[in-house]
């Protein structure tokens, strides 16, 4: 019997309308537009308004974009993985939470963290599900409210982060499309740098977590662009030679957007021009978990049969990975 892969057979995004740019951060924090695009290549990102509104309220709407595109009902989802860094409460799932609204009654599901490298931990964990033969229609969904973790007089991390979802849906294929190989790596050690301090079990909210601000994003970005910039060039070029692939069997680089120059260090090291590195950063900024599948979800026409794509990323954790994708059908 022929191997069972995971093949992208569709994918859905949504971004909320709102749109913070960089000139309105200049009436928010001590910032400006030339700072902001020639350190991190960021000139808008999208922000979710409204009361009671959460991750699930971006991840609902990319998943049913997803399944309009591939024709199938709620009903058929067999699993769904959420990828988040901002779920709606701490317990239960956002990934229930999300089945609950767009009517997913036959699936299971649950969240996973691994903050910005989430979606490619996510996509591994449910090609595994599909290739295992157990189930024929597992939905990956990255999905993020970062700005309800932004503390937005901190002009460090304020400029960086923005709203957002991307989805794929994965289905079994034996003519030797989808996910190829992954490479994913953890290393605790780096936690101190990139964090929430309090909230967890760890520290507790309280009247003093809240006072110190600590319910927000806390990130020494030098120490993590550091790390960022070695190692996701490393990963991406470590599956490139583990596979034997060269630079001219790749078609598209689909890196994490934190930081444009991570990206060109990234290409660079995969000796890859920027014509074939997906790069939606100026307009979304950083949506964590959704990075990745919105770049899928705006290329997704463009993207051909056979095309062979390089997904990779870095966050806190530290988190970091890339994934070898054969891509298994013709865009529009
Ligand atoms: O996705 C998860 C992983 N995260 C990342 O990959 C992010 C990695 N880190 C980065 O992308 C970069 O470190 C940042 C974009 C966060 C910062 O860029 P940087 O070149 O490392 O700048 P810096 O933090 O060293 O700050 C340089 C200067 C400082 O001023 P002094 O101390 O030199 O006077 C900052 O206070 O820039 C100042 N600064 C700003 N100035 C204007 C910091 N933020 C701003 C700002 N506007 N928004």
């Amino acid at each position: 019997m022929n191997k069972i892969n995971a093949a992208i057979t569709a994918v859905g995004g949504y971004v909320p309308d709102y749109v913070l740019t960089n000139k309105e951060l200049e009436t928010m924090v001590e910032t400006n537009d030339e700072w902001i695009k020639s350190r991190t290549g960021i000139e808008e990102r999208r922000i979710l308004k409204g009361e009671g509104k959460g991750s699930s309220d971006l991840g609902a709407p990319a998943v049913q974009d997803l399944l309009k595109k591939r024709g199938i009902s709620a009903e058929e989802i067999d699993l769904l993985i959420c990828c988040t860094a901002t779920p709606d409460m701490l317990f239960p799932a956002t990934a229930n939470i999300i089945c609950d609204k767009i009517g997913a009654k036959n699936a299971w599901s649950f969240d996973l963290l691994a903050a910005c490298s989430g979606f490619i931990y996510g996509l591994t964990t449910g090609s595994k599900f599909i290739e295992s033969g157990a189930y024929k229609k597992v939905v990956v969904v990255g999905a993020d409210k970062m700005s309800s973790i932004v503390d937005y007089t901190d002009r460090k991390t304020c400029v960086l982060f923005g709203d957002g979802s991307g989805a794929v849906l994965l289905e079994p294929g034996t003519d030797g499309y989808g996910i190829m190989d992954s490479i994913l790596h953890t290393d605790g050690s780096g936690r101190e740098y990139l964090r929430l301090k309090a909230g967890g079990s760890l520290k507790p909210a309280s009247e003093e977590t809240v006072k110190n601000g600590e319910h927000f994003i806390y990130q020494e970005g030098k120490t993590v662009f550091k790390f960022a910039v070695v190692n996701m060039a490393e990963v991406s070029y470590e599956i490139m030679q583990r596979n034997h692939l060269t630079k001219d069997d790749i078609a598209w680089l689909v890196p994490h957007q934190a930081n444009k120059r991570i990206i060109d260090a990234t290409a660079e090291r995969m000796g890859l021009p920027m014509e074939k590195v997906m790069i939606n950063i100026q307009r979304y900024g950083n949506t964590t978990c959704a990075t990745i599948p919105l770049c899928l979800w705006e290329w997704q026409n463009q993207l051909k049969k056979g095309d062979n794509l390089i997904l990779s990323a870095f966050g806190g954790g530290f988190t970091w990975g890339a994934i070898w994708v054969k891509w298994a059908y013709d865009g529009k």
